[in-house]
């Protein structure tokens, strides 16, 4: 079968040589691999343990509150989640994959707002280059509403996911009651402003691609919900910007990746930083990553926290809801000014975060 019949990248990896045109970024916007640096100490790791401890909980959060305001990235270790059920997770999220192509084509889907779907790149209805990626979508909260939704094979995927998904939404709770704490607010503060909440669930296989310099898994974005928690196989792939330079964040057995996302950089009225990372792909092994968007509801107005607000440190971005910026962000593609610029009351003197990305 010829390969422009072929949708799904996993597919196309298996029968080529060569990157396929239509994967191939212009020179301009290419990975180049060979300068980005291994993020070492630049991402903090933090341990959890202790958070629920009153003689602890002050250090931890005031590392939190930092990693937040310089790296908007940290890493995780002593979670609480079980280590049987991130296991679980990754290996239904493999066998997923390694299914027949006809039968993962039964969750193919264009359609966003679908709350179950399987697709390839970000957009392809917007796009001018597609991305060497393939992801399910899930929706997960409250999960009663998506399970039956959700694909029945692997026959243990709903199951171990849903499991998954219920242990991630406790940490991502308490994770935000630190973040809140560690901005001098009240524990509740965040999550009474998201709403009823909602809680997405991706699914990434990078296959193999072979000429990794060519082309993205994900390009350079910010992620627009409110906290990613991601989970990654043993494959490096993701880089973020950190001082100007894209640092690659090498995993660390059972950890987890947190990363702030453009809603609390408006609640925290620009203190947090929602900061620009992509994925990359490489020619000896497939990745997996399955990055937990915790959102609020659609219908939630976002604004800075009040609390963070006064006469010298006025509201510098406008008040709208998740539904109105969701829209905004999907439209626009992974463009790298950032879309949070468009919220602003007032335009940054600098040219949005994406300056000094110089590739
Ligand atoms: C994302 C993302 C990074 C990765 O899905 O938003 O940034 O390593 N993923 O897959
Ligand atoms: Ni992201």
């Amino acid at each position: 079968m010829a390969i422009i019949e072929k949708v799904l990248v996993a597919d196309i990896s298996s029968m080529v040589d060569h990157v396929p045109s239509n994967y191939v970024r212009p020179i301009s916007d290419r990975p180049n691999l060979h300068v980005v640096q291994p993020a070492e100490g630049s991402i903090p790791v933090i341990d959890l343990q202790g958070l629920d401890d009153d003689n602890n909980r002050c250090d931890i959060v005031k590392e939190i509150g930092k990693a937040c305001e310089h790296a908007g990235f940290f890493q995780i270790k002593n979670h609480g989640i079980p280590q049987n059920v991130i296991d679980n997770m990754l290996r239904v999220s493999r066998e997923f994959f390694r299914l027949p192509e006809s039968e993962r084509l039964k969750s193919y889907s264009n359609d966003p707002s679908k709350s179950v779907r399987l697709s390839t790149s970000f957009n392809i209805s917007s796009e001018k280059v597609s991305n060497w990626r393939d992801f399910l979508r899930l929706h997960c909260y409250p999960l009663e509403d998506y399970l039956e939704q959700w694909p029945s094979n692997p026959p243990c995927f709903r199951e171990e996911v849903a499991n998954y998904s219920t242990k991630v939404r406790g940490l991502a709770l308490r994770l935000l009651e630190a973040i809140s704490e560690s901005l001098g607010l009240e524990r509740e503060s965040i999550e009474k402003a998201l709403g009823k909440q909602g809680q997405h669930m991706a699914i990434n296989y990078y296959p193999t691609c072979p000429e990794p310099e060519l082309t993205y898994g994900l390009p350079v974005h910010s992620d627009p919900n409110v906290i990613t928690i991601l989970l990654q196989d043993d494959v490096p792939g993701l880089q973020l910007l950190n001082n100007g330079r894209w640092v690659a964040v090498n995993p660390i057995p059972n950890t987890f990746i947190i990363n702030i996302g453009d809603q609390i950089q408006v609640l925290s009225n620009g203190r947090y930083k929602s900061v620009l990372h992509r994925a990359v792909v490489n020619c000896d092994k497939e990745r997996i990553s399955v990055p937990t968007f915790y959102c609020p509801s659609p219908e939630a107005v976002i604004e800075p926290i009040g609390g963070l607000i006064d006469d010298n440190h006025p509201a510098i971005y406008k008040s709208f809801t998740y539904t109105e910026y969701y829209e905004k962000f999907w439209k626009r593609g992974l463009a790298i000014e950032n879309c949070l610029d468009l919220f602003r009351t007032t335009q940054p003197l600098q040219v949005g975060n994406g300056e000094g990305v110089g590739n």
